[in-house]
């Protein structure tokens, strides 16, 4: 009964006193040979230089230098817990996933992160918050990899490693830089709706639990009967939305959102989402006024109403933070019969990105590892590599006589569809009212409240002025914003003291 996670503590309080202090086991080496001694190394005398056949010693010190893996490129630090996934309405005309069945309950992960900090980075700091959760499914895996805001920076994966650069820390003086991240924005106007979210105190959210998830990309859906429909998911917080202000977010102590989920769950007050979801006719999206498939924009709610479909309840902390949310890993291409990708770009290059994440950050077999694996059983052919865990059974090809799995292309039918086209490397063709600012003005003009609108000038303005942006650069800043609107770019040009119009 020895203590073999983190909670430690509990057992300790349990075998507490003098019993503790007896009853304890004996500490074993990993290989569980009993060690000889919990302090001290074996030494050529008390005083003396120490011994190569110490092999406990070597084990301890050889097994510290490998307690990291490498930290993900983006979205380092964060905290998940477990859930569930309660499906309360009939979407079966919509989709077969099983899991999106009416009274389905599917057990799932969530991992919160920031993007842009480190692992120990503080979680307050304004940034996108990743809303990343896996259902563990009866047909295997389905991750939905979301952010805590609807859209995105950029259209095209080509892009996303000099997105991340102009954010992250500089290369020579390992510093962030503000001068970095405006050069990008204002040369990438595709990202003005994203900035103008992040710029609002939606950028500092209170906590996880206040904020939104979403989906973010348009993903297919089919149905048993093989019709298709476009769909985007919206998590929305039955705890409210909460926001911190950007003096607020400045004072929080740096693990405030992973102490704050960890805590509520331990005192039973659950968090919860009500799960929506826009659908939009397969044949709708060639005519749509936006580019249906486009991650800087929305689908305005008056298009395509968001229709309830159940409700998604954090209920459990992890027990060991490396083994289940360090390790965790999410892929948004594992996609479960009934749903499958939507041609957007960005989602088409993460298809590749996260899963090759995986294989360099965890290991060839991190599916493997109990956080990862499906509950469902698992028939591959692909077997062996670093760290394997499960026997192959039976036949290790395919196609075989002998009684192996066999694949049914039946499954997956509805996901087909015709494309046709020239090899190109171009931007979307424009839809009717494709335009990089008419989401993030409509956001500014009908959605933000007085407050809202000041905060977000405010926020601009602090950002902007960092030391290192230069005169030139936030007058492309005030130019970026006017682009948005008028009144928010003369603003701006006031608060940062750049003259004209
Ligand atoms: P609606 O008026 O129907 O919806 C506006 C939505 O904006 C709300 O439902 C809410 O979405 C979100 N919102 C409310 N307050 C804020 C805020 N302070 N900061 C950011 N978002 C807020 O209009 P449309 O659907 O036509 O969208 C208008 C604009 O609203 C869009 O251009 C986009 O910028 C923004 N928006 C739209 C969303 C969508 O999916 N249509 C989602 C989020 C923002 P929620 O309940 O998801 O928080
Ligand atoms: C993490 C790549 C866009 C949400 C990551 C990781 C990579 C990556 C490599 C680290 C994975 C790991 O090591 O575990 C990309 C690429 C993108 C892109 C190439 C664009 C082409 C997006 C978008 C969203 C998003 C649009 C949200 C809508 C996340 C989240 C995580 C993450 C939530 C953290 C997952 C976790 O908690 O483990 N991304 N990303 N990313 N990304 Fe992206």
């Amino acid at each position: 009964d020895a203590p073999s996670t983190a909670r430690g503590s509990e057992w300790q309080a349990k075998h507490g006193g003098a019993a503790f202090m007896t009853d304890r086991p004996i500490t074993t080496t990993d290989a569980g040979i009993p060690a000889p001694s919990d302090e001290h190394s074996q030494s050529v005398g008390p005083n003396g230089p120490l011994l190569l056949q110490d092999h406990y010693l070597i084990q301890k010190l050889a097994h510290f230098n490998r307690e990291r893996v490498p930290e993900r490129v983006v979205h380092a630090k964060g905290g998940g817990a477990y859930g569930v996934l309660e499906i309360t309405e009939d979407v079966s005309q919509f989709t077969k996933a099983k899991l999106f069945q009416k009274g389905a309950r599917t057990e799932s992960l969530v991992r919160f992160s920031s993007v842009a900090g480190e692992l120990g980075s503080a979680d307050a700091g304004r940034d996108p918050r990743g809303f990343a959760i896996k259902f563990y499914t009866e047909d295997g895996n389905y991750d939905l990899v979301g952010n805590n805001t609807p859209i995105f920076f950029i259209r095209d994966p080509q892009k996303f490693p000099d997105f991340i650069h102009s954010q992250k820390r500089r290369p020579d003086t390992h510093l962030r830089d503000h001068n970095m991240q405006w050069d990008f924005w204002t040369l990438s106007p595709e990202s003005a709706h994203q900035v103008t979210l992040l710029m609002t105190d939606r950028g500092t959210p209170a906590s996880w639990r206040h904020m939104n998830g979403y989906g973010s990309h348009t993903f297919l859906w089919y149905n048993a009967a093989g019709d298709k429909f476009w769909v985007k998911y919206h998590f929305k917080t039955d705890q409210g939305i909460k926001n911190l202000t950007a003096d607020e977010a400045d004072r929080q102590p740096p693990d405030v959102h992973l102490k704050d989920l960890y805590e509520a769950i331990e005192r039973g007050d659950y968090p919860s989402w009500t799960v929506q979801v826009q659908i939009m006719p397969f044949e709708e999206a060639a005519d749509y006024r936006f580019n249906p498939f486009d991650l800087t924009k929305v689908w305005p709610h008056a298009d395509y109403p968001p229709i309830t479909i159940g409700k998604w309840t954090l209920t459990r902390n992890p027990e060991n933070y490396f083994a289940e949310i360090e390790q965790a890993a999410f892929e948004p291409a594992n996609f479960v019969p009934g749903i499958g990708p939507s041609p957007d770009k960005m989602l088409q290059g993460r298809l590749f990105s996260y899963p090759d994440a995986h294989r360099y950050r965890i290991g060839a077999n991190y599916l493997q590892l109990p956080v990862n694996r499906p509950k469902a059983e698992v028939h591959s052919y692909n077997f062996d590599g670093p760290m394997t865990y499960r026997n192959p059974e039976g036949p290790v090809y395919a196609p075989n006589s002998f009684g192996g799995p066999a694949a049914d292309p039946e499954l997956w039918k509805g996901e087909s569809y015709e494309v046709a086209g020239e090899i190109v490397r171009s931007a979307y063709t424009l839809h009717r009212e494709d335009d990089d600012y008419v989401q993030p003005r409509a956001l500014w003009e009908k959605v933000l409240s007085d407050v809202d609108r000041d905060h977000l000038v405010s926020n601009i303005v602090g950002h902007a002025s960092a030391p290192e942006v230069t005169a030139d650069m936030k007058k492309r800043v005030v130019e970026y914003w006017r682009n948005v609107h008028k009144d928010l770019g003369d603003r701006v040009a006031a608060g940062l003291g750049v003259n004209g119009s």
